[in-house]
């Protein structure tokens, strides 16, 4: 997807294309992570503390991280959002261009997202019979820092979907939006028969990418593939659409 492009950014099969391409980055970080053990520590302060700071492993390294690719403008990019937006930094590079084509907008879902990471995804999709090895703290929460971005920007694309349901029906979103009817603009943006084509493509993905071309991983596969379909079920799909209800509703301020 080209954001610097009026042209592109709010083109609907441009945005598919990317939501698509990003289920592949998901899958592969997902598999990625589950080759580890749970290891509970690293999202728990009390039980692994940092010197110096009150965060858990995993929330140190992620804000360390979003530190640093906040300096190289990140957070600047319409289709990226911080889970710890207090420790961005002023960027090394100059600003880009970006096209305004979302409305003013304060939505960010991550804080949720990544409570259900920890305490139900990563649970359900951890298979491994050890429940925690400390030598894979560093590479698991590495894992889960790549996973966890990937799924805030899926997440938060739903900013540009409903943007395009806002502009090819707007009549309809207005008087949704004036009325503030979250129920019925959730039923408007929600379309069941793409939903169940998307969990299909999942099953196909994680059965596919989780087995080794020569069959050396196994039968059952690198990560389990009704865990990926549950993550995106119960997860992915529900909070995009938090995000694209919570969006319009902001549509008509300022
Ligand atoms: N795509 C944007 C860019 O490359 C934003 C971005 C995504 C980014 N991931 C990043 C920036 C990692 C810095 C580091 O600029």
């Amino acid at each position: 997807i080209d954001l610097l492009d009026p042209g592109k950014a709010l083109d609907l099969s441009n945005i598919r294309f990317q939501l698509i391409r990003l289920e592949d980055t998901i899958t592969f970080h997902l598999i990625e992570r589950v080759q580890f053990p749970l290891n509970t520590p690293i999202y728990d302060a009390s039980a692994l503390p940092i010197p110096d700071s009150k965060l858990s492993l995993f929330d140190w390294m992620l804000s360390e991280q979003e530190r640093v690719h906040s300096r190289v403008r990140r957070y600047q990019s319409p289709d990226e959002y911080p889970f710890f937006p207090e420790v961005l930094e002023t960027p090394i590079l100059p600003p880009l261009n970006y096209v305004k084509t979302l409305h003013p907008n304060d939505v960010n879902v991550n804080a949720k997202l990544k409570q259900y990471y920890i305490h139900k995804i990563l649970p359900a999709a951890c298979t491994s019979a050890r429940k925690e090895a400390q030598e894979t703290f560093g590479s698991s929460a590495t894992c889960d820092v790549y996973l966890l971005q990937a799924l805030s920007r899926r997440i938060h694309f739903g900013k540009f979907v409903a943007e395009v349901k806002f502009r090819t029906e707007t009549e309809r979103f207005v008087e949704l939006i004036r009325k503030k009817d979250t129920e019925a603009i959730g039923d408007a943006i929600t379309n069941s028969q793409v939903e169940k084509k998307v969990l299909e493509r999942l099953k196909l993905k994680a059965k596919t990418y989780g087995t080794d071309p020569d069959g050396a991983s196994g039968d059952g596969g690198k990560v389990d593939a009704d865990a990926v379909v549950a993550m995106y079920k119960d997860f992915v799909i529900p909070l995009t659409k938090e995000v694209e209800v919570d969006y319009l509703l902001q549509r008509l301020d300022g």
